[in-house]
């Protein structure tokens, strides 16, 4: 998959994106990530992007013209692409939602709005999905991309070793345990479960399954 971001912060995508699994789908060529800065597009002299918004209120806003120019940059000649808006006044992002990116695009445009948001005129100019990754106000996209992202790309087939989803629909359990067999904190022990350890696999499932 190739990710195309529109943000005004390229760079705070980098230290994420050079450690976590992502970094590995990106050496084995799963995905892809570009970057669009609205910034690079602007024809103010001081790339300034923001102004206040009609009408009063509090912030700045994002301007329409730049961030146009970024998206269609990233849409190029592309035919089948996803546009995904961050707004925490979005639909509810879910794993169904990451499965359908998988499933059916290649190129998905993350448009990470700052400030107040961007001129609502992008709207009516674009076909785009407003997103949120959840109840609460962030102060811009660039973490809600990430986490698309992060839930999208490990999806993708041959990124998580050993994923299967419908393994993870069937037995997944919130506990897992590792190494020692006994932890001992403060003078107390604390045991991994008898369960875990019987190699009765079908009992394994059977406490997963009730754990879940
Ligand atoms: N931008 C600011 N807050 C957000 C949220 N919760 N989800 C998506 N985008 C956002």
């Amino acid at each position: 998959m190739h990710f195309h971001i529109v943000t005004l912060f390229p760079e705070s995508f980098l230290s994420y994106l050079s450690t976590s699994i992502l970094s590995r789908a990106l050496e084995k060529k799963k995905i892809k990530v570009s970057y669009y800065n609205p910034r690079d597009f602007t024809a103010d002299k001081h790339k300034r992007v923001d102004h206040r918004p009609y009408g009063g209120g509090p912030g700045m806003v994002l301007e329409a013209e730049s961030v146009i120019k970024a998206i269609a940059k990233a849409k190029g000649k592309k035919r089948k692409v996803k546009i995904i808006f961050f707004t925490p006044s979005g639909v509810s992002f879910t794993n169904a939602y990451a499965e359908e990116l998988v499933k059916k695009y290649k190129d998905v445009i993350f448009v990470c709005g700052h400030y107040e948001g961007v001129d609502a005129r992008i709207k009516k100019i674009f076909s785009m999905d407003a997103i949120s990754v959840g109840p609460y106000v962030l102060t811009g996209g660039e973490l809600a991309a990430l986490i698309v992202m992060d839930a999208t790309t490990r999806r993708i087939s041959g990124v998580i070793g050993k994923y299967e989803s419908l393994e993870e629909e069937r037995i997944a359990s919130s506990d897992v345990y590792t190494r020692p067999e006994i932890l001992v904190y403060k003078r107390k022990k604390y045991r991994v479960p008898k369960v875990l350890l019987s190699g009765n696999h079908k009992e394994i499932d059977a406490w997963r399954m009730d754990k879940k």
